[in-house]
């Protein structure tokens, strides 16, 4: 097979298009859509997002030190790309997106209530590196919508059909191939698994957390008094380990 060979760029794809809320006021809260995000350490739980300085959203993160990192939905798709072409500086995205904000718990920048995840982190260090500046920064907080944990109190973000950004296209998720270490299971566990995949795809979606988990409900739900889902919030320590690997390097003009 041959393959054609480009001047460096930068090819990772999929990557997240997640929705980043910041600004400190209701009168400043702004939404800025970002493919250059990722995961970068467990323990503490450590995250990035790349930002041009011409964004509106440049100078908000700058001041605050503070964002929030919404992970978006083929339900979420059509905003989540709105919020990629629109400058805060001229539209509120929240209003004309019809997204509604929620406060966080330990950020002053709003969550997405209608995102099912919500990970509130406080910028640690900002890099340079050329037509982006890194915000490295802590995770402080993690909000999963309780419609997506089933009985056992396992969550399934699968369920909330997440989107991804690839080469200039969002696409949905597809099928499941595998799970984690799936290739040197034992072929009994590796059955056993598949069934138990294949009766909780027939019977049910996942409905309500029941965990071993100690949770602690967000304060944010309280506040807004949400009637449709209802958002857990981990502190880092009680999370559940489970990491939600997200790769993505600067590229093209986004
Ligand atoms: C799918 C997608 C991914 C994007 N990723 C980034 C990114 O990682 N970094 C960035 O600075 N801009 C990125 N952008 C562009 C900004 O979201 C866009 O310029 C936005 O309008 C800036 O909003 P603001 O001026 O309100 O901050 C992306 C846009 C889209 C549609």
């Amino acid at each position: 097979m041959s393959k054609v060979t480009w001047k460096p760029g930068t090819m990772i794809y999929p990557v997240p298009a997640a929705m980043i809320t910041c600004g400190s006021e209701p009168e400043n809260y702004n939404i800025i859509t970002i493919a250059w995000t990722g995961t970068i350490n467990t323990a503490p739980a450590m995250t990035y997002i790349s930002v041009r300085k011409e964004r509106h959203s440049y100078n908000l993160i700058k001041e605050s030190s503070e964002f929030v990192i919404n992970l978006t939905t083929e339900a979420l798709v059509h905003p989540t790309d709105f919020c990629g072409v629109r400058s805060g500086r001229d539209v509120n995205k929240f209003e004309v997106t019809g997204l509604t904000p929620e406060p966080a718990t330990h950020v002053k920048a709003p969550l997405i209530k209608e995102s099912p995840v919500n990970i509130e982190c406080r910028v640690t260090q900002v890099i340079e590196l050329g037509s982006h500046d890194m915000f490295m920064a802590e995770v402080l907080a993690v909000h999963a919508d309780e419609a997506y944990f089933d009985e056992k109190g396992k969550f399934h973000l699968d369920k909330s059909r997440p989107i991804c950004y690839s080469h200039g296209a969002y696409f949905g998720l597809g099928d499941q191939l595998g799970t984690f270490g799936y290739s040197v299971m034992k072929k009994k566990t590796k059955q056993q698994k598949e069934r138990k995949r294949k009766t909780s795809e027939t019977f049910g979606a996942p409905n309500g957390p029941k965990n071993k988990t100690k949770r602690k409900a967000s304060s944010s739900k309280k506040r807004s008094g949400s009637k449709t889902s209802k958002k857990t919030s981990y502190k880092q320590k009680k999370r559940p380990r489970k990491v939600f690997l997200f790769f993505g390097i600067l590229v093209e003009s986004l």
